[in-house]
């Protein structure tokens, strides 16, 4: 999928490409109407198939809306179109911190703490509104040419981080900002985790680097890092740094989000305030954390991509690693009961769309395997759904796709039943076309007692008739 410069979605009239990222385009944009630059972000259709990704996304972007910040990039508009998702922002000029330090390397301090200040007060606003960040970057921070900071994409990780993302393999983006409970993908990530990902950033402010070895093309290398190792002293790689920038940063990645400094702590000189009475260890003498499994594997194995686990469980097993084998027979079973629960849901949502007739949603659903015989908890199946409420081209198009037209529901009804009961003649007809059956059920019953009752009358106006003749004549 593409946006076409110089067309016109919606009330935007599309200007030029400005940039992309893991889920989609960036485009500058004039707003027909009111003749204002916006950015216009298209997000990755294939990541939105999921049926309740639409009203995740709306109740999202609603609360997105309400942000307005001079720090923050306002969210204007949302839309979808074609299936499409589209975030409609202020446009923030300016290049974006990642490019700022590609191009210049470490950032004098007074200058790092001008640009810290303001990230931290976008920040502050939001969590006083409840809303986390969760994909602070450099890439999503954007700095105009007098030093203005400009937070971008605030909650739009939380709005892409569903389970359709994980599962095909797609990443959010660099794995480099993610604080240790991101990597661990713990359950209840707070507005610590923002700390540590600017705690991160500022790191590679006043450094040029980041503090990892990012050499390696390997995720696990990286989260082993991120869960386990103090965050270097940020002098080793440029002198120029004052001791309360790196206690600092010290502070601000703390593994244990709950040694963290508190975002009230920190002051708008990006020092720490002094009612923060806590010892503030030196970023080296973060202490490793020891478990009996070491965190890193257990983030390795739950970043494994599903369709390469058995892969990894093969090779663990070759090099004779037990811990590992167990924690991805762990998540292979999961797999299993996740697959399973997805094939209730897609098959569910098979008898719903044949039943009501939605014949795109059925195409749909079968294209992308769902079994055209999957049944309900009765039994049913979608031909008996389509059969019952008379949706005659859906179900031939069930009977195209191979449905068994012949299956008994567990109450011993067929979708021949379903349409006779129902007086659907034109299904019945269809059905019977291609060898419909009656079934032994409540219809099959009800057919039979009313055949031998036909017969009966029948036998018994006929018994009649010939006794009424033979009556008159003899009279006659
Ligand atoms: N509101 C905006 N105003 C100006 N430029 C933007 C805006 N949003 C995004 N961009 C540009 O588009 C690029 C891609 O953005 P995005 O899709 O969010 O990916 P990422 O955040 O991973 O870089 C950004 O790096 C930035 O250069
Ligand atoms: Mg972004």
């Amino acid at each position: 999928m593409s946006i076409i410069v110089d067309s016109v979605i919606q009330n935007y009239h599309i200007t030029r490409k400005i940039g992309e990222g893991g889920m989609g385009e960036v485009y500058l944009a004039e707003e027909v109407l009111l003749g204002r630059q916006v950015a216009i972000k298209s997000l990755n259709p294939n990541l939105t198939s999921d049926s309740q990704f639409s009203e995740r996304f709306v109740n999202e972007a609603r609360i997105q809306a309400k942000l307005i910040h001079p720090n923050i990039v306002a969210l204007y508009n949302f839309f979808i179109e074609d299936g499409i998702y589209y975030m409609v922002m202020e446009y923030a000029g300016g290049i974006t911190l990642k490019d700022l330090i590609a191009k210049n390397g470490p950032i004098p301090e007074k200058r790092t703490k001008q640009i810290f200040n303001q990230v931290i007060n976008a920040l502050s606003y939001a969590h006083s509104k409840k809303i986390i960040h969760r994909d602070i970057k450099p890439s999503n921070i954007m700095i105009d040419e007098t030093d203005n900071v400009k937070v971008m994409d605030f909650g739009i990780a939380r709005i892409m981080s569903d389970k359709h993302l994980t599962r095909t393999g797609a990443k959010l983006g660099t794995l480099y900002y993610m604080s240790p409970e991101q990597v661990r993908a713990d359950k209840n990530i707070d507005h610590l985790t923002d700390i540590y990902s600017t705690g991160i950033v500022l790191y590679e402010m006043l450094t040029g680097k980041l503090p990892y070895k990012t050499d390696t093309d390997s995720d696990f290398y990286v989260m082993k890092e991120i869960l386990e190792d103090a965050t270097p002293d940020p002098r080793d790689f440029y002198p120029h740094i004052s001791e309360d920038m790196v206690s600092l940063v010290g502070r601000m990645t703390q593994k244990d989000k709950n040694d963290r400094i508190e975002i009230h702590n920190i002051n708008n000189t990006g020092d720490i305030r002094s009612d923060d009475n806590k010892d503030i260890p030196h970023p080296h003498a973060i202490i490793k954390n020891q478990k009996s499994i070491p965190p890193e594997k257990i983030a390795y194995v739950n970043s494994v991509p599903l369709q390469r686990l058995e892969h990894e469980l093969q090779k663990a097993s070759n090099i004779g690693d037990d811990e590992l084998v167990d924690l991805l027979m762990n998540r292979l079973d999961s797999k299993q009961e996740e697959e399973d629960q997805d094939q209730d849901q897609d098959s569910a949502d098979l008898l719903l769309a044949a039943s009501e007739g939605v014949i795109e949603k059925v195409k749909s659903l079968l294209d992308s395997g769902e079994r055209v015989d999957s049944v309900d908890p009765d039994g049913l199946t979608a031909l008996m759904f389509a059969a019952e409420k008379g949706h005659a081209d859906c179900v031939r198009l069930l009977i195209d796709r191979g449905a068994n037209i012949n299956l008994v529901s567990s109450n011993g009804w067929t979708a021949l039943d379903m349409a006779i009961t129902n007086h659907h003649d034109e299904v019945a007809a269809i059905l019977r076309k291609y060898g419909a059956e009656n079934g032994n059920g409540q219809n099959g019953k009800f057919g039979f007692v009313k055949s031998a009752f036909i017969v009966i009358i029948v036998f018994d106006i006929f018994t009649l008739f010939v006794i009424f003749s033979m009556i008159r004549c003899s009279s006659g």
